[in-house]
């Protein structure tokens, strides 16, 4: 029987949300992201900043195509592996292709995925053009625990599996990111994942970093790449799935991959474990 709510564009921001004026003041990294994959939705100021980390940094390109391709090979292995069927994605970003909404809905047109980002251009893109299927997009800040927990509370069905992405988001957040996380983990139920990609620092020294910093600083969010095992701390109470915490391009890719110089960016699916307390 074909289900009328998938066959009709349906309302995907919440009818009450007041709309965030967009800020041009600053470059934006949400944009400038949009910007190293090749779309549309990026603005002058975006493109400067982007282009100047790409002088800093020449694989940048390379980086976000691997990145975004991961981030969907993760949740497609969560959907048809690990039987996930609920999405939390967080810093859910602009849906240029391939996104997670079309990979999931793909295989199981039944998914309820649930997005968040702090940027106001992503809630109205993904509202428009996200495929039909229970798609819920918000506006919300991964720095404010207790508000974006409250907006996630009817939305999230906690007492089920989720599977919580977190793509290239965390390196945007400085300071104590296992707690973030492990605001998640406590709330989510034993068999749930966890996808995550984070910017760790290069072996050919820090002064790339440095310069990346830089021009990030002037943006909307700072850049904090971590070191290796911070990053697989993150995954705390997660078991990780083969073939571990591994360059996003290398993670179950039958596609040959460069390991890109300068930057690079750590990528791993973990399965949450029974609760030990
Ligand atoms: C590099 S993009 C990654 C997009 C997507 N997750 C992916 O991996 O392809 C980072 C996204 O995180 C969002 N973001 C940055 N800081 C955030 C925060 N504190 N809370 C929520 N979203 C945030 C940005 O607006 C942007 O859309």
């Amino acid at each position: 029987m074909v289900n009328p709510d998938r066959t009709t564009a349906q309302p995907r921001g919440n009818p009450d949300d007041q709309p965030t004026e967009l800020n041009l003041d600053k470059p934006d990294t949400g944009r400038m992201y949009d910007y190293y994959l090749g779309g549309k939705d990026n603005f002058a100021i975006d493109r400067a900043a982007a282009e100047a980390i790409i002088q800093v940094n020449p694989d940048t390109r390379v980086l976000a195509r691997q990145n975004r391709a991961f981030v969907a090979r993760a949740a497609e292995y969560c959907t048809r592996h690990l039987g996930q069927r609920q999405f939390l994605d967080i810093g859910t970003g602009l849906p240029t292709h391939p996104n997670v909404y079309e990979t999931v809905l793909g295989i199981d047109p039944d998914a309820r995925l649930i997005g968040v980002d702090n940027n106001p251009i992503v809630r109205a893109h993904d509202t428009a053009l996200l495929p039909a299927g229970e798609i819920h997009i918000r506006e919300g800040d991964l720095r404010e625990l207790d508000p974006l927990f409250a907006l996630l509370a009817p939305l999230v069905h906690w007492d089920e599996p989720v599977t919580l992405i977190l793509g290239a988001v965390m390196h945007f957040i400085p300071g104590d990111a296992g707690t973030i996380v492990a605001a998640f983990r406590d709330r989510m139920a034993t068999g749930s994942c966890l996808v995550l990609s984070h910017a760790t620092s290069p072996d050919n020294g820090p002064q790339v970093v440095a310069d990346a910093q830089r021009v990030y600083d002037r943006s909307s969010a700072p850049f904090v790449p971590r070191g290796r095992s911070e990053i697989a701390a993150l995954f705390d109470g997660f078991v990780l799935e083969p073939p571990d915490l591994v360059d996003v391009g290398d993670w179950r890719n039958d596609e040959e991959q460069p390991t890109p110089d300068g930057v690079r960016i750590l990528g791993g699916v973990g399965v949450l474990g029974p609760s030990t307390s």
